[in-house]
């Protein structure tokens, strides 16, 4: 039995609440955010395991994308443009030379409307023709739903135009608790045979490349604190494989990530065709989290469920366009156990 709650968070925003014995999950009407993920240790003690802020102010002037929606198309576009049925788009560029998460304002900073169902919440939310350059006026909508340990993210949306769309939620998990220093005792596993190289802006190659022989062979799992010293650049920022373009539409056993001194562990499982395995490492300690806390590199993992980045430019990944009469469809379930 999920309990389902609503309050007013700040004026214009709701903050949701979704109780299980297991697990409660705090949603925002701003940005889809889940702002919180309380679990219980293998002692039984319960801890947030996601990162974020207290209050809305936070939210408002994120810019690390702290447990939100991002669209209408997540991770990154090289240099902003991208041709479509004969007809240029120009996209904000606001990530080097590309564009990131959907541009200058993305999903994670519209105000969705909110209706309770059945064990959760239905965020709608309405994107004009021409937002942030991109076409089509585009209705989606995401339902999360918390079931026992279980917590769901089901997507959806449909078009007036023919648009790239991808749509991922950005939770950076920390499982020791969120504030926890950094994520190195975690290990973690990606059920994929391949993952994307980038180049200097951070745009995949094209290149498919096997992770056999590399750092990137987390098939097995590994303790992150060591492999991380074998990455090149920061660390994982890199999206892994989970289908081959032209494959079924189906949902695939994703990732598990493993706290052994908490005993607390996280399974995600997918029907999108990438993940991002993101290591925050990007954060300085700059900006004040929940309760003050600092965040540092390192400090919490990203396992961003989407498509290929820059799949509107490289025809040889899965397709990303969403044309009118068709429905954009994904979910991703995020499970949260104890060892
Ligand atoms: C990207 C990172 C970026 C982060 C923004 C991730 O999805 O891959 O490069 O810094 O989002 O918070």
């Amino acid at each position: 039995m999920t309990q389902v709650t609503r309050e007013h968070f700040g004026e214009n925003v709701e903050k949701w609440t979704l109780q299980t014995p297991q697990v409660s999950a705090e949603i925002l009407t701003l940005g889809c955010v889940i702002k919180s993920v309380s679990c219980q240790s293998k002692d039984g003690q319960v801890d947030d395991v996601v990162l974020g802020y207290d209050h809305l102010e936070g939210y408002v002037a994120d810019r690390r994308y702290f447990g939100a929606l991002v669209g209408r198309v997540a991770n990154r576009i090289a240099g902003g443009r991208c041709v479509l049925e004969g007809t240029e788009l120009r996209l904000d560029v606001n990530n080097g030379p590309n564009t990131l998460h959907g541009g200058l304002i993305g999903f994670n900073k519209a105000v969705w409307h909110a209706e309770p169902v059945n064990g959760g919440v239905c965020l709608s939310h309405v994107s004009p023709d021409g937002d942030r350059g991109f076409p089509g006026e585009l209705h989606v909508s995401i339902t999360y739903r918390l079931q026992g340990e279980t917590l769901t993210a089901n997507y959806e949306a449909q078009t007036t135009k023919t648009t790239p769309i991808n749509l991922s939620n950005h939770s950076y998990f920390n499982l020791a608790g969120q504030g926890t220093a950094d994520i190195y005792d975690h290990e973690v596993s990606i059920n994929a045979q391949s993952y994307l190289p980038v180049d200097d802006t951070m745009i995949p190659t094209g290149e498919v490349r096997a992770v056999e022989g590399t750092p990137f062979d987390l098939r097995k799992a590994v303790l992150i604190g060591p492999r991380l010293k074998e990455v090149p650049g920061p660390g994982f920022d890199h999206t892994f494989c989970l289908a081959s373009p032209g494959d079924p539409w189906k949902e695939r056993h994703t990732a598990r990530v493993c706290h052994p001194p908490s005993g607390r562990v996280l399974e995600v499982s997918t029907s999108q065709p990438g993940v991002q395995f993101y290591t925050a490492n990007f954060l300085d300690g700059s900006l004040s989290g929940k309760a003050g806390v600092r965040y540092g590199p390192h400090s919490a993992f990203c396992l961003e469920t989407q498509n290929w980045p820059d799949a509107v430019n490289k025809a040889s990944f899965p397709d990303s366009l969403l044309r009118p009469g068709e429905k954009y469809q994904h979910v991703t379930h995020y499970t949260f156990t104890t060892i």
